[in-house]
């Protein structure tokens, strides 16, 4: 396709895929492509026509929900900072904090946007930065994101070229600066907290709340931390307005939003579709159904932090609320599928690994529950357990629930072991009557996959990141 024809496609598309139509992930628009496809049209609007306040106002009234996992709405964070406090009338100089860690098992939706268009997300930021009176902000990379630092510090090096960064930025008083800083590489780095204090240069173990960053965070500095797919959709809702934002979704969460799919699927991949699609919808129609041979045993909805459904569950709406009453979260929105030939306590213990690593030890449910968790399940996974390892695993999960951490890491941990001693009872107890896997002849692949989850999900991503399934309109 010349990109002529490239072009008027993803033009055509604007309005139904706002975050993606752009997404080209051999060549991503360099700053004038961008320019030309109609970028910096909100961020102009922002920065000439609106103050900080009414950028707010049309946050707000959108209706936008954080992407990052908890959903929590965008406009109400900003607002709780002083600068956009209703008595205050001058600004306070804030911080942005871009949340592009990415490391949940499960979900690789934001490396589709930062590489593929990585002009978007600086638009975003100036955009954010602008209503938050920040005059520096910081773009917050997993460190294993080689390919979408080069392409962001690109961005920001053009955004600088073409002030749209650094002083009076298009002839304004506004001033912004912005970093890229790649992460060393712990899970926790996503907590925001935890996040503050890796680019403060200490150790990343979440903070005590309150304070809130929104008035405490970043070198004390009032702090708003946002995931990419939330700051993504700015832009486009400055562009073409809040209603037409509420309109994208038929449900009572507003947009689009970023979906994935892996597992035994036949065509893993991540769309952008608009919020709400359901589990049936997206496993079927996008990600092509199960392989071959095997059939659905359950799901895992927004990431490897969340708790199980099962075929009940498929018609249920991909959006915060009706996955919630279902008995999950949204969280990423990433699917991962478990199929009728893997096992599933294998699986869940490969999951409590990952998070027995990567917990920073700071408060105790967490750093003694996720490995006690992990021996526990290791041996009924060998045929090893008993009924009072259930017991006690039962007892582990409401030692590691909410309210007693200090972050969400560890009830994260619970969701998908919780979940699926619910809904797969029967396996773990066959486990304990068989004195063994009762998917032992599947377990070659399994003890691949129990050597970590990362390098199985690295492959899968790699396989799976496209632009869109057969039926993506
Ligand atoms: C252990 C842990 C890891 C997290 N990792 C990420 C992450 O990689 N990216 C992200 O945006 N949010 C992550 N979060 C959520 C952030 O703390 C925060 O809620 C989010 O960045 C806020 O952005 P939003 O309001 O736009 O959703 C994580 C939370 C926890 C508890
Ligand atoms: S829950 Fe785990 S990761 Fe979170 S603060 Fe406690 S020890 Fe650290």
């Amino acid at each position: 396709m010349t990109s002529k024809n490239w072009l008027a496609q993803a033009l055509s598309q604007a309005l139904t895929k706002p975050l993606t139509h752009l997404v080209n992930l051999d060549q991503p628009l360099d700053f004038e492509g961008y320019v030309q496809a109609g970028g910096y049209i909100g961020a102009t609007k922002a920065l000439t026509q609106l103050t900080p306040k009414e950028v707010l106002a049309i946050v707000s009234d959108s209706g936008l929900k954080g992407r990052g996992g908890a959903g929590f709405p965008t406009g109400m964070k900003w607002s709780c900072v002083p600068a956009l406090q209703e008595q205050s009338n001058q600004a306070q100089p804030s911080y942005l904090i871009c949340n592009g860690d990415e490391m949940e098992p499960g979900t690789f939706k934001d490396r589709y946007l930062l590489e593929g268009v990585p002009q978007q997300l600086i638009e975003a930021m100036i955009i954010a930065s602008y209503t938050i009176s920040a005059d520096k902000a910081f773009l917050f990379l997993r460190g294993e994101y080689q390919l979408a630092a080069t392409r962001l510090q690109q961005a920001i090096d053009q955004a600088y070229e073409n002030n749209w960064l650094g002083k009076n930025i298009q002839g304004t008083n506004y001033q912004l600066d912005l970093y890229l800083h790649t992460s060393a590489g712990r899970y926790i780095c996503g907590e925001e907290t935890a996040l503050i204090n890796a680019l403060e240069g200490k150790r990343a173990i979440p903070r005590a709340k309150p304070p809130f960053p929104q008035v405490s965070g970043l070198f004390g500095k009032p702090t708003v931390v946002n995931n990419v797919e939330t700051l993504s959709n700015l832009p486009h809702i400055l562009k073409h307005g809040s209603q037409w934002f509420k309109d994208l979704s038929p449900h009572s969460d507003p947009g689009t939003k970023m979906y994935s799919a892996c597992g035994q699927v036949k065509n893993p991949g991540v769309w952008e579709l608009p919020m709400g699609v359901t589990i049936r919808e997206l496993l079927y129609d996008y990600a092509g159904g199960m392989k071959e041979g095997v059939k659905l045993k359950g799901l895992l909805p927004g990431g490897a932090s969340t708790d199980f459904l099962v075929e009940q569950h498929l018609d249920t709406p991909m959006d915060f609320d009706s996955i919630a009453k279902a008995g999950s979260r949204l969280g990423t929105g990433g699917l991962i599928v478990l199929d009728d030939k893997h096992c599933p306590v294998a699986m869940v213990l490969n999951l409590l690994r990952f998070f027995a690593q990567e917990s920073c030890g700071w408060c105790t449910p967490c750093r003694d529950g996720t490995p006690w968790a992990v021996e526990i399940l290791t041996r009924i996974e060998q045929g090893k357990g008993s009924l009072a390892d259930m017991a006690q695993l039962a007892d582990l999960c409401d030692f590691m629930w909410l309210g007693k951490t200090h972050c969400a890491l560890a009830p994260g941990a619970v969701e998908p072991l919780k979940s699926a001693m619910r809904y797969f009872k029967d396996d773990f107890e066959q486990h304990i009557e068989l004195g063994c896997c009762p998917y032992q002849s599947n377990s070659n692949e399994q003890q691949q996959e129990s050597q970590g989850v990362q390098p199985e999900l690295a492959k899968r991503v790699t396989a799976g990141v496209n632009q869109g399934g057969e039926n993506d309109e």
